[in-house]
């Protein structure tokens, strides 16, 4: 086999069809679906200012769709203007004022609802106090806050005067929040004083003022929220309250209008060197993905309550709680707490007292919460969902069987959606109506998006399980636009391997006989065993889908024999492992996956080093399975004492 191809060893042959019961009642028929489909594919630019024409409220409409001259900075609907935070209330007022936009439920389990009325009137009142204490059109605000309305509402008000914001997620340390603050040259800082999240209290305000003692020059006031009732120090003619700064502020505020191009948010995410990328986002293009995407994969309709379980701080929540559902007039959930406190049931508890219909997680919270068994998801009838949603990593069969049938009961459709920070909205997953769904697979592009594999050489794989690199082939309106302060990194990052009209997402793919597309990983999460190259996600679903296993990452080493050897980190549901159990499971993975597969060593460990979205942090394991020095930024990690553990172990 050719030295450039990603084998895949993983089978996997369960194909799910669309429900019929579902199908009888979705929004989007197979019918429309594959209209749209046509359209995309015999027209693409057409296609989009349909689309933009339809779904967003222009104040003056735009003329030119697709502006690609200075391509890889492409732009979209250039000559149109518009304002996102009116595209997500002030168009509702009239047909849904009532209607409850966000219903909140807090860690401690207190619940408020907020109708679009009331949330309209919050953001004019906080976009005024924003104005008031000299924030204006372009200048940067970072918001560091807990997943509360409150953190959606400074994004609406930033949109809503033309300001940038850059939310940073409440778990990030003071360096990280410092580092943020000074590359985007932020002038403001929205944070709290603290919340509680699983019980236990987060000092925002104290990191903030830590934040803001080592650097920060650029920022002028701080807007303190009280959420935890905490004392904290307040610097005079710097940090004022939020209920004072809309203290007498009116509850209307006429929309800065802005042009398509006008940058409406930057959020940083990390890279797999150096500093951390703040990618620039539009407020055309990026509106318009948020709503279609939301209208397609989730077939958003008025009797929903949809629950994207995300914290605002990450892309997920920027595009499906602040502006994919609000834009679509949607009812939507938003919690503060963790999947686990006071129970691992409480997502499950919460689904059935607020009766969600779609609700959308990560395959981590998946895997968390399937570890502590079926009893807790039995508790509850489920009976109200209707779609069920995972992004952010690879889901192994073995959660993607568990979610369809503990938590679906095998009536609701899962759509399994790739995409990124970078690509602001959902890029290739099922439609819930339209596609036969299979485990582990994000099947199909949406429509309007020319994702393809290629190889090395920029030549499409066609052949049926060969595996290579995922691009976007075209433009699509909610793609990033740059890199904050840096364009020769966005073109060399995501369009330095082939040409720039060829967008590279940094992740391998491989497709089925189907030509459906399955996610490897990163492109560096691969290991080269022997001139195999193998995707060490593979493995990894070997390995959990042995009895006694909970989780597992897998990672490389030099070998002189064979180029690299597979190191595997693995949680088990209960007990120590041995070095029986040890051999047992290197036998198992050598069975599922063949001999090549096979584990050179297995370390037992009671936890994985995760970044606080959940990611495993590979590159640290890598460093710990080689046994060299950490000398990595381990700033980001949510469980640092579990390194120490690591690294004892092995030796
Ligand atoms: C990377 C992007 C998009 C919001 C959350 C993460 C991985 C994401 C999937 C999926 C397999 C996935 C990719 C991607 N990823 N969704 N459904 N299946 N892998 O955003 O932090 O920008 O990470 O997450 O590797 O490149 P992000």
């Amino acid at each position: 086999m050719s030295e450039n191809k990603i084998e895949s060893v993983l089978r996997e042959d369960r194909v799910f069809e669309p429900p019929r019961s579902f199908v009888e009642q979705a929004t989007f028929k197979p019918d429309d679906i594959q209209a749209l489909y046509d359209a995309a594919n015999s027209d693409h630019e057409g296609f989009w200012a349909d689309q933009a024409q339809k779904h967003i409220d222009w104040h003056k409409p735009f003329t030119q769709t697709l502006d690609s001259t200075d391509a890889p900075f492409f732009k979209w609907f250039t000559d149109g203007q518009l304002n996102v935070s009116y595209n997500c209330l002030d168009r509702h007022l009239d047909t849904r004022g009532d209607q409850t936009a966000i219903i909140f439920e807090a860690d401690d389990g207190e619940v408020e609802h907020i109708s679009y009325r009331e949330l309209h009137a919050r953001v004019c009142r906080f976009a005024n106090a924003l104005k008031a204490n000299g924030l204006g059109k372009g200048d940067r605000a970072v918001i560091y806050l807990p997943n509360v309305p409150q953190a959606t509402i400074a994004m609406l008000a930033c949109a809503r005067i033309g300001a940038i914001h850059s939310v940073v997620f409440g778990g990030f340390s003071a360096p990280s929040l410092r580092d943020r603050i000074d590359d985007a040259e932020a002038k403001m800082l929205i944070t709290a004083d603290g919340n509680y999240r699983g019980g236990k209290l987060i000092p925002l305000k104290d990191v903030a003022d830590k934040a803001l003692s080592q650097g920060c020059e650029s920022i002028d006031k701080v807007i303190v929220l009280k959420r935890s009732g905490t004392d904290v120090s307040m610097q005079s003619g710097r940090d004022l309250w939020w209920h004072d700064a809309i203290d007498g502020q009116a509850e209307t505020c006429e929309p800065e209008w802005v042009d398509a191009e006008h940058p409406l948010f930057i959020l940083y995410t990390s890279g797999s060197t150096g500093k951390p990328k703040g990618i620039q986002h539009s407020s055309g293009g990026y509106l318009l993905g948020a709503i279609v995407t939301c209208r397609w994969v989730f077939d958003l309709r008025d009797d929903d309550v949809f629950w994207c379980t995300a914290d605002v701080g990450w892309i997920t929540g920027h595009t499906y709680i602040t502006y994919g559902p609000t834009a679509c007039g949607a009812t939507q959930v938003m919690f503060e707490g963790v999947p686990t406190y006071p129970e691992p049931d409480r997502f499950w508890k919460m689904v059935d007292t607020h009766q969600v219909t779609i609700f959308y997680t990560a395959p981590t919270a998946i895997r968390a919460l399937m570890k502590h068994g079926d009893e807790y998801p039995q508790r509850h009838a489920l009976d109200s969902l209707r779609i069920l949603g995972t992004v952010g990593e690879p889901i192994n069969p073995e959660a993607w069987m568990w979610y369809r049938q503990v938590i679906g009961h095998e009536r609701c459709p899962i759509v399994d959606t790739w995409w990124q920070t970078e690509t602001g909205g959902h890029m290739i997953t099922p439609l819930p109506s339209y596609s036969k769904t299979k485990p582990g697979s994000v099947t199909h592009p949406l429509p309007g998006i020319s994702a393809e594999i290629l190889d090395e050489s920029g030549k499409p794989v066609t052949e049926a399980g060969s595996g290579g690199v995922l691009v976007v082939t075209k433009p699509w309106p909610y793609m990033l636009r740059t890199i904050w302060n840096d364009p020769e990194r966005y073109k060399e990052t995501y369009f330095g391997m082939y040409d720039a009209h060829t967008y590279v997402a940094g992740d391998s793919a491989q497709r089925d006989e189907q030509g459906n597309f399955r996610i490897l990983g990163r492109i560096d999460d691969v290991v080269n065993i022997s001139g195999h190259r193998l995707g060490t996600m593979e493995v990894e679903s070997a390995l959990v889908a042995h009895t006694s296993v909970a989780e597992a990452a897998v990672v490389s080493r030099p070998h002189d024999v064979k180029g690299e050897a597979i190191v595997a980190f693995v949680i088990l549901k209960t007990g120590d492992g041995n070095d029986e159990l040890a051999s047992d499971l290197r036998n198992w993975v050598a069975e599922q996956l063949g001999a090549i597969a096979k584990p050179e060593e297995i370390r037992f460990a009671d936890g994985l080093p995760k970044t606080r979205s959940g990611k495993i942090m590979r590159r640290l394991l890598r460093t710990v399975a080689r046994g060299d020095e950490v000398t990595q930024d381990v700033s980001t990690l949510e469980n640092p004492q579990i390194l120490e553990q690591l690294q004892a172990r092995g030796s």
